[in-house]
């Protein structure tokens, strides 16, 4: 039973109602008859009555106190049966859906961390964003916020791309909900059902789902592990089929975690010339560059051919679900989507981490999380090098947050999820980066968190039972 008086007068009355003590309709004790008869203050009796009603246990008439309600009858749910326990790995979408309902995309042992300690940078974070909420003025909350996004947070990131080589205007830069929402809205401006968008293999599924959705036919261009996608690849393809847009992410792209080097980046956009393609750069990761800052491939772009997406998820918080578009000539497009969309964004959300890149605590941030990945990454590799027994190959990113891992032929990753499930584990196999029936035996390795006994433990066993199963 709680301590805290509210909540063990509201236990008892929820007892009371739920066992019928008490009639549909029928009237509570009055506030003051509470108190007096129970020793409580006016402000314990008022908190459980309201914590009942909002569990429409009762319900407060003006001036005439607070009865208990009718209690309506949930309907019974049908039965699916354990979704942990369902025999088969279904579809791929189905996996992806299971893997973000665990919160795993990045995790091999989502739990493992529930009670580390919030680091200093978020913490900072959340002061920020405290304080913007404490600052909001008059009737500000019946108003939306501007079409673009506020614009302190868009002067911070045009000059977070300016340091990196890159050149907007405020103006130019629009708001979105998170990376994936700036490269819906990007594809949507930019194609139609039917249209081939080229992307790199193995890719981000999401990319693979969005365009899915839309309607769009995936064209797979090799990519390398260390130099991303293959552009004579790209070039061969473009003579054969009608690409209407590349989406790449040159930096640190997930699986694999290449970097696309600068002769690659100027071919791609002299390929743009030539066919008149869109190119959708997914920039995500640059921030977690650990060898310097990465310039953007929209630095390059002197012919408005790039739409530039991001978002603070990997570099600061997932739950922020703050990312941008610079989109060129497409951005008029690109924000009508947006308002139909969403109508607009969080304006106390923006505001804070406007102030919090304003007083350096981004860069502070930036600095600790560059460092901790590095390191966590040099275990990762130490760990598969010299305690995995199955024969391995792998990337070794310079940045970002994965490794792409190749098992021998005989090892499929995506039937072991159920196995690697019942041991308590979530793994992203490489089937998952692909919409062709590729990479059976790939799997995407996190080094996001820290690795503890528990995980280091974890990873050891997943070695193991991969290797069981080869
Ligand atoms: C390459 C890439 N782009 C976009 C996203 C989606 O990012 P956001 O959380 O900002 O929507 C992810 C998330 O995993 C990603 O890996």
């Amino acid at each position: 039973m709680s301590e805290f008086l509210y909540i063990k007068l509201e236990q008892m009355f929820s007892e009371e109602i739920e066992a019928g003590r008490w009639a549909a309709g029928e009237r509570l004790p009055s506030v003051r008859e509470l108190c007096r008869e129970r020793d409580l203050s006016k402000a314990t009796v008022l908190h459980a009555y309201s914590r009942l009603e909002a569990r429409g246990l009762i319900e407060a008439r003006p001036k005439a106190g607070y009865f208990v309600r009718r209690q309506e009858s949930t309907p019974a749910m049908p039965s699916t049966g354990d979704p942990d326990t369902v025999p088969a790995l279904v579809t791929v979408p189905a996996l992806i859906r299971d893997i973000m309902r665990k919160g795993a995309a990045f995790d091999l042992l989502p739990n493992a961390d529930r009670r580390a300690d919030v680091p200093a940078g978020i913490v900072e974070l959340n002061r920020s964003v405290a304080r913007a909420l404490r600052h909001q003025r008059g009737l500000q909350h019946q108003y939306y916020d501007e079409p673009l996004g506020v614009q302190p947070l868009r002067d911070q990131l045009m000059r977070r791309y300016q340091r990196r080589g890159c050149l907007f205007s405020t103006e130019q830069i629009s708001i979105t909900a998170g990376c994936q929402h700036a490269l819906f809205l990007s594809l949507m401006a930019t194609c139609q059902a039917g249209d081939v968008v080229a992307v790199e293999s193995p890719g981000f599924y999401g990319v693979i789902q969005l365009a899915e959705s839309l309607g769009l036919k995936i064209l797979e261009i090799p990519a390398s592990t260390d130099t991303g996608m293959d552009m004579d690849a790209l070039a061969s393809a473009l003579i054969e089929w009608p690409v209407k847009a590349v989406l790449v992410t040159p930096a640190f792209s997930t699986p694999t975690g290449s970097l696309m080097p600068q002769a690659a980046r100027a071919r791609l956009l002299a390929l743009a010339d030539q066919y008149d393609l869109v190119i959708i750069e997914d920039d995500i990761y640059a921030e977690l560059s650990f060898t310097g800052s990465v310039s953007p491939l929209k630095a390059l772009d002197h012919n408005d051919r790039v739409i530039l997406c991001g978002s603070v998820s990997k570099s600061l918080s997932r739950d922020l679900r703050l990312g941008w578009v610079v989109a060129g000539r497409w951005q008029e497009r690109i924000d009508q989507l947006k308002l139909i969309n969403m109508l607009a964004g969080n304006r106390f959300i923006e505001q804070g981490v406007a102030d919090f890149i304003c007083d350096g605590g981004y860069d502070r941030h930036l600095r600790r999380q560059r460092l901790q990945l590095q390191s966590q990454r040099d275990q990762l590799v130490e760990m598969l090098q010299q305690e995995w027994a199955l024969p391995v190959r792998f990337s070794q990113p310079e940045g970002g947050l994965c490794l792409w891992l190749e098992l021998p032929d005989t090892v499929d990753t995506l039937a072991c999820y159920p196995q690697a499930q019942a041991a308590g584990m979530v793994i992203t196999p490489g089937g998952l980066f692909t919409s062709q029936a590729r990479y059976k035996n790939c799997l995407r390795l996190s080094f996001a968190h820290p690795w503890h006994s528990t995980r280091r433990e974890a990873l050891l066993s997943l070695g193991q039972l991969l290797m069981a199963t080869g």
